[in-house]
């Protein structure tokens, strides 16, 4: 185990509202942060040391940043495997490889996952139009056509309801790298938000229920509302996954929850600190953001108990101008992402109830 002390630098790929969040809960640890990213107006920035921008590809930027940095971890997923690969050979990076590789995929994502023993929705990965059909017999109607690579806040997906959308859908993704999953019928959708440190010793936080509207995350409540056994049955399935590649850092798994059997079922894993997480800022002794931190650096992990039930709210395009508003509310925690485009279905901001026990 390699401990990295207060006053190194964590360097950071991508400079969204995570790295903007990561890098504050690594200042109040006393790291300093230097973000690597393309784009130039960043929210992570803003509350960073230091910045280079680059393109992911650009292996001599890469080069320079990782001489400049005393470890390396990542915001976002869509990292190339190949970079991150190359800066390992000059500095550590958590978490590794191996977790973007398997989950960058969604077909090589869900089946790593069924190796392990975990349900997920059925699925199938299709070429063409004609192999979709028949799979599509198989798997049945509704039925949800995916891009396996690239997808997020629902875009590369379709559904179809019968044969005669298939066509159109498939025109839509535009895409020859398709899964097809059974369109799972859920009660809720659940997630885990799970920490591994360098020494193998894993913690969850509570399992937490999500709202989409549009696709995109709206509303998160924790701990969620169902029982205790499946709590603590989601927590085991988590624990299992960050074990198995050997992970370090925050990993998150969301899953559907059914009245029948399967009562869960893993949807995806995102090998990152999570929009559902950001509730752990007010309600535990330690946030998904210093959880991560701390892992990747080599310090112990912190306590994940909360002192109440949380309610997290997205602040998505124009809701940030409800922001005076919100302020009224003493007992609102508000989040502002630093972004200077108001867009629709652009993340800006978030606010946290908590109601103490
Ligand atoms: N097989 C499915 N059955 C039912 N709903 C689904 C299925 N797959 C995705 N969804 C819905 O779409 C949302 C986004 O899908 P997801 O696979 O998590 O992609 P993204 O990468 O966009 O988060 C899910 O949170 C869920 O609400
Ligand atoms: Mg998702």
């Amino acid at each position: 185990m390699k401990t990295i002390g207060p006053g190194s630098t964590i360097g950071m790929l991508g400079g969204g509202q995570l790295g903007r969040m990561m890098a504050m809960a690594a200042a109040q640890l006393g790291y300093k942060t230097h973000v690597y990213c393309p784009e130039i107006d960043n929210p992570a920035e803003q509350v960073s040391d230091q910045a280079t921008h680059g393109k992911y590809e650009d292996m001599s930027a890469l080069k320079k940043f990782a001489s400049a940095v005393d470890v390396v971890t990542y915001e976002f997923e869509n990292i190339p495997v190949s970079t991150v690969e190359a800066l390992s050979e000059k500095v550590a990076v958590f978490p590794n490889s191996k977790v973007l590789q398997i989950s960058q995929d969604r077909l090589s994502e869900k089946t790593f996952l069924n190796e392990l023993g975990i349900k997920t929705a059925p699925f199938s990965a299709v070429s063409n139009v004609d192999e979709a059909a028949s799979v599509l017999e198989e798997i049945s109607y509704p039925a949800v056509l995916k891009t396996r690579r690239f997808g997020y806040d629902g875009k590369g997906q379709a559904i179809v309801k019968s044969v005669n959308d298939l066509e159109q859908a498939w025109q839509t993704l535009s895409s020859d790298q398709i899964i097809i999953e059974g369109f799972i019928d859920f009660d809720m959708e659940i997630s885990v938000i799970a920490v591994r440190g360098q020494d193998g010793e894993v913690r969850c936080f509570t399992p937490v229920e999500n709202r989409h509207k549009n696709h995109i995350l709206d509303i998160s409540i924790a701990p969620a509302r169902i029982s205790d056994a499946l709590k603590e049955k989601a927590i085991i399935q988590a624990t299992k996954i960050i074990n198995n590649i050997d992970y370090v850092g925050v990993l998150t798994v969301e899953f559907f929850v059914s009245q029948n059997d399967p009562k869960l079922r893993v949807n995806e894993i995102a090998p990152r600190v999570h929009n559902s997480g950001h509730w752990t800022i007010e309600a535990c002794p330690s946030s998904q953001f210093e959880q991560h931190i701390r892992a990747i650096c080599g310090l112990p992990l912190g306590g994940t108990s909360f002192i109440g039930e949380a309610r997290m709210t997205n602040l998505i395009g124009e809701d940030i101008l409800k922001l005076p508003e919100l302020l009224k509310d003493g007992n609102l925690n508000v989040h502002h992402y630093g972004k200077s485009e108001v867009r629709a279905g652009r993340k800006l901001g978030h606010v946290t109830k908590i109601s103490v026990k």
